[in-house]
């Protein structure tokens, strides 16, 4: 069995620290990403990293001829699948271009999957499949999923209900949903980190761009919520700790004999406010963060947090890194992009 491990939009964000830990690993990751959410500072930043080019494909994953050429090339032991829009207040502003984009691109790859009989694949799932919890706010895999609160969360919803009925259909495959609750952070060189493309919609980046002073200010979308200080909770998880966890993934999955179908929480199990995170930037870095309460955003979900037990019993994978570190991680990557 071969050591490549092909890594769609593996120049992300999430992808480019899982190349990162599949390296250490002794993979051999291949990226297959078309650098519309990526920036080529990543490929820099890994060469530094891992002290070597890492194989990168400009391809789009929606051209399926192109990606046809790399799975005829490498016969692919495993596919990690990242690449897809993901940003929730976006997805309402523009939901056709999520779902042309998130689903043509899973379709192409379990068409190819399917194929060329790659035995182990892993795919980038979300918390947003739960919506808003109904009960209790803290979610294990168990938790029946409600319906999306987002165009974004109805493709990852979608995405899962594709992957059910293709295991169905070619139950020798091993397949893997990894649910991740709300990545942060950078890889601690930081030599590569979250690189948003014009005005961040996730939450720590438009922080650190608002301290080091390209944004003037944060908005904290709604302070009205029925929370312990009226901001939205989510599970902050380190990007590392991500990273790590579709290492764990993908061992588990190739230490398998039987085909099979699981979908793995990806979070800390712990929850924290928006403005917690303010006031945890501000006591770390010692810079105070200007910021304003606004109003709600649309599609954000009010509490979620993760029931992180099933990834330690099923893959002995466990976050080991804190909010604390993810925000001196991510304040080093702004500090570092300020640089260049
Ligand atoms: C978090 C909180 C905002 C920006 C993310 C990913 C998505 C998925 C789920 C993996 C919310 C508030 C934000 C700002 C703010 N993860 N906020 N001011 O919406 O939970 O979704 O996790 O698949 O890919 O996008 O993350 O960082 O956008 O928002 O007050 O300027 O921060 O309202 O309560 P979200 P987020």
């Amino acid at each position: 069995m071969n050591k490549y491990i092909l890594v769609t939009g593996g120049a992300g964000y999430i992808g480019s620290h899982t190349v990162v830990a599949l390296q250490k690993q002794g993979f051999i990751p291949v990226i297959a990403d078309d650098f519309r959410n990526a920036n080529p500072v990543v490929l820099e930043g890994l060469r530094h990293i891992l002290g070597h080019e890492t194989i990168v494909h400009r391809v789009d994953i929606c051209d399926k001829p192109a990606m046809e050429a790399l799975f005829e090339k490498y016969a692919f032991t495993g596919v990690i699948h990242f690449a897809a829009y993901k940003a929730v207040g976006e997805s309402v502003q523009k939901p056709l271009a999520y779902y042309q984009n998130n689903l043509v691109g899973l379709l192409n790859i379990l068409a190819l999957i399917e194929a060329f009989e790659v035995q182990n694949f892993v795919f980038s799932s979300s918390c947003t499949v739960y919506g808003e919890p109904q009960g209790a706010k803290e979610v294990s895999e168990a938790t029946p999923k409600q319906l999306p609160e987002s165009p974004y969360g109805y493709t990852k919803w979608m995405g899962e209900q594709i992957i059910a009925d293709f295991h169905r259909s070619a139950p020798q495959l091993k397949l893997m949903n990894l649910r991740y609750f709300n990545p942060v952070g950078a890889h601690p060189s930081a030599r590569i980190g979250e690189f948003p493309i014009g005005k961040p919609n996730n939450l720590l980046p438009f922080v650190t761009q608002t301290a080091i002073g390209k944004q003037a200010h944060l908005t904290v979308f709604g302070n009205d919520y029925p929370t312990r200080d009226g901001s939205c909770i989510r599970d902050y998880i380190h990007v590392m700790d991500l990273a790590e966890a579709h290492v764990a993934a993908l061992t588990y999955l190739m230490n398998q004999n039987e085909g099979l179908l699981e979908a793995v929480n990806i979070g800390t199990g712990e929850g924290t406010s928006v403005l917690e995170i303010v006031k945890a930037f501000e006591r770390i870095t010692g810079q105070p963060l200007p910021h304003v309460l606004g109003p709600r955003r649309a599609g954000d979900v009010i509490e979620i947090y993760a029931n992180a037990t099933k990834g330690q019993e099923l893959l002995g994978w466990k976050a080991r890194l804190s909010i604390d570190d993810a925000i001196k991680d991510a304040w080093a990557w702004e500090n570092y992009l300020a640089t260049l």
